[in-house]
């Protein structure tokens, strides 16, 4: 069965990703697509410090949540990582996270997997959150997932995000689709459709 992780960078554990999060689990279930939710904590995430220690393969120096997902990867089929918008960009607890598993974990450990980002606001600035993360995958070969709208909600309490219909259909709908990608690489597979063999990766400083 196919397992996508959820990942809430909140501090607010059922807060409003949270709901979107258990929105988008609820229709994952009924398509039959195993779903682990990750809640990040409220305590302080250490940022990436550029030691480069993960390149030797050992993984990240400060060890936490990020080790922990990097030893499971290869159970996961796709990955969504939803963020409250902070000052009209998703928060330092998630980047801070992203930051040290994107570039701890081999880039090959995540190409032809699909991911999505989710994103929560009161007001504004939901759009420019959502562009940040979807940075992460678009340079690591992954399948980036869309919905009816640009994936976010709205509100200040998870009470005003289960009033947020729209919103919430559009989590019902990135799910939706999540799921028909899924079954259409598993397809492709039993008929011999392979991802694409990448070239070695060229890395040019421009200097
Ligand atoms: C430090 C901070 C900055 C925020 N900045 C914004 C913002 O730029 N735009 C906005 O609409 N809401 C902003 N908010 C409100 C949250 O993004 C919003 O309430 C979100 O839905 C909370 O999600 P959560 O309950 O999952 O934490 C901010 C909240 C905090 C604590």
């Amino acid at each position: 069965m196919a397992k996508i992780l959820l990942v809430n960078g909140s501090p607010n554990e059922h807060g409003c990703i949270g709901t979107a999060l258990d929105e988008m689990a609820g229709t994952f279930e009924k398509n039959g697509i195993e779903t682990e939710i990750l809640w990040l904590g409220k305590k302080a995430m250490p940022d990436c410090i550029a030691c480069f220690k993960c390149q030797q393969g050992s993984g990240c120096v400060f060890g936490d949540a990020v080790n922990a997902v990097a030893e499971k990867i290869n159970e996961y089929d796709g990955f969504v990582f939803g963020s409250p918008v902070y000052y009209g960009g998703p928060n330092g607890r998630l980047t801070s996270f992203m930051d040290r598993l994107f570039f701890s974990v081999p880039d090959e450990k995540f190409a032809g997997k699909l991911a999505a980002s989710v994103v929560s606001c009161r007001r504004g600035g939901a759009t420019a959150a959502f562009e940040r993360l979807n940075n992460y995958y678009l340079m690591e070969n992954m399948i980036v997932a869309g919905s009816q709208y640009w994936n976010q909600v709205h509100g200040f309490t998870p009470e005003d995000v289960r009033k947020d219909e729209e919103g919430l259909q559009t989590m019902r709908t990135l799910a939706q689709n999540m799921t028909w990608l899924l079954k259409n690489i598993e397809a492709g597979k039993k008929n011999g459709v392979c991802p694409p063999e990448y070239e070695p990766k060229t890395f040019t400083n421009f200097i």
